[in-house]
């Protein structure tokens, strides 16, 4: 177990822009933290800056208190899984998992102790004789994987280790990651730029986009409560609604906001008064729009396209020449058709508000807030109930 330490730290490639920019962070000793954005935005540097394998341009570095900017990656006690697995073409797998440890200079049945347990967590048993060229790259990933296991560090760096896995495999694995978190205990930083896989597995998520930190928490607070627009529409799948307002009136427990199509709505989030008259922008995620009757909802939209998962459906809604299409998502099967028109609502107490930097206004009470607008909430339609009597075709 390893806590670490990242104080303003800082890299830059050459004369080019700076690609991580003063990141503050700290790691408890145990903890999972996992590391998310889209690509491009650093992530890979910063794992491999923390593993030794890239210079610090500037900032500084601690595990367990102690400064290892100028360590190598040998001294620092990392056990890194890399997002294109290297692994020796002229060893098979075992020896490939036990290179490491012989180099340490491990007693020969400790090698072969934990050679077969990381073996046996990976289900790479019969595999153990093959070279990497006769292994799929799902394989390959898992015998990468097995390596640093092996080694047992005291911190883990995994850069996209299911990436090239199908989808059962990458269930599967991702519990087997935690099961083995929580059996080593030890301090894992993970990246990935699949928010399921963050949701699923971090105590911590640390969201990142061009080199700054935006966010860091807990998977539902990062959830609940977006910093920002970015936050609010990289985590959850699909992604937050956003659509353009104006801040009417501000207020201390309240504000109302003049939407896109003249409406009104009040919602239960605090506003500063100096925000009053700003552009804003409404947040809300897809499961929390809710379907309304076409003669009362005080919205209407066409639909453009309707996606059957199975166990929910995704209603894509016109949403003219504002940019993207809205989408609600039915946790049920429906009936609505690409060309109808449905109604909906947009339930006060499940909206977000953005300033014109794309700050979150915070709501109050850390939970949602249960509060209608009169006059706003035509009855609202269940999900269960038949949806074609509340569609015009
Ligand atoms: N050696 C280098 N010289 C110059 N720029 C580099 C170098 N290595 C990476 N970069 C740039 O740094 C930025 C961050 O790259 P990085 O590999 O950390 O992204 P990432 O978040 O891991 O993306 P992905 O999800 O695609 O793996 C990119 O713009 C990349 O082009
Ligand atoms: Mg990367």
């Amino acid at each position: 177990m390893a806590q670490l330490t990242l104080d303003k730290l800082n890299k830059r490639y050459g004369e080019s822009a700076q690609v991580i920019k003063s990141i503050d962070l700290q790691v408890n000793s145990g903890e999972f933290i996992v590391i998310v954005g889209p690509s491009g935005c650093g992530k890979s540097t910063l794992l491999r800056m923390i593993a030794g394998l890239e210079d610090i341009s500037g900032g500084g570095m601690y595990i367990d208190g102690a400064y290892v900017n100028d360590d190598t990656p040998s001294e620092r006690g990392i056990g890194m899984v890399f997002q294109s697995y290297a692994l020796y073409p002229h060893m098979n797998v075992y020896e490939n998992m036990a290179f490491g440890l012989r180099l340490a200079k491990l007693p020969a049945d400790e090698i072969a102790r934990r050679v077969e347990e990381s073996a046996r967590i990976l289900q790479l048993e019969p595999l153990l004789k093959r070279k990497p060229k006769d292994l799929s790259g799902g394989q390959r990933q898992r015998v990468a994987i097995g390596r640093a296991i092996a080694r047992e560090p005291k911190l883990f760096l995994f850069d996209e280790p299911l990436s090239n896995l199908d989808a059962a495999l990458r269930v599967q694995m991702r519990m087997e990651i935690a099961a083995l978190h929580r059996r080593l205990g030890s301090t894992i930083i993970y990246v990935t730029h699949d928010q399921v896989e963050a949701m699923t597995l971090a105590q911590r998520i640390v969201v990142l986009n061009r080199g700054n930190i935006e966010q860091v928490g807990t998977p539902l607070e990062l959830y609940d409560h977006p910093a920002n627009e970015f936050v609010a529409q990289f985590i959850g799948s699909p992604k937050m609604n956003l659509m353009p307002a104006t801040l009417l009136t501000a207020g201390a427990t309240e504000s109302v906001v003049r939407l896109w199509n003249g409406k009104e709505l009040t919602v239960p989030i605090p506003t500063p008064a100096s925000a009053e008259g700003t552009k804003v922008k409404l947040g809300i995620r897809p499961e929390h729009i809710e379907w309304g009757s076409v003669a009362d909802a005080p919205y209407l939209a066409d639909v453009l396209f309707v996606e059957h998962m199975g166990n929910e459906t995704y209603h894509y809604l016109d949403s003219g020449n504002l940019g993207e299409p809205w989408v609600v998502r039915n946790p049920h099967r429906s009936a609505v058709a690409p060309g109808d028109t449905v109604g909906y609502l947009l339930p006060p107490e499940h909206c977000h508000l953005f300033d014109d930097s794309g700050k979150s206004f915070e709501r109050r009470g850390g939970g949602a807030v249960a509060m209608r607008v009169p006059g706003m909430d035509a009855p609202a339609i269940s999900f269960a109930e038949p949806m074609r009597t509340n569609v015009i075709h």
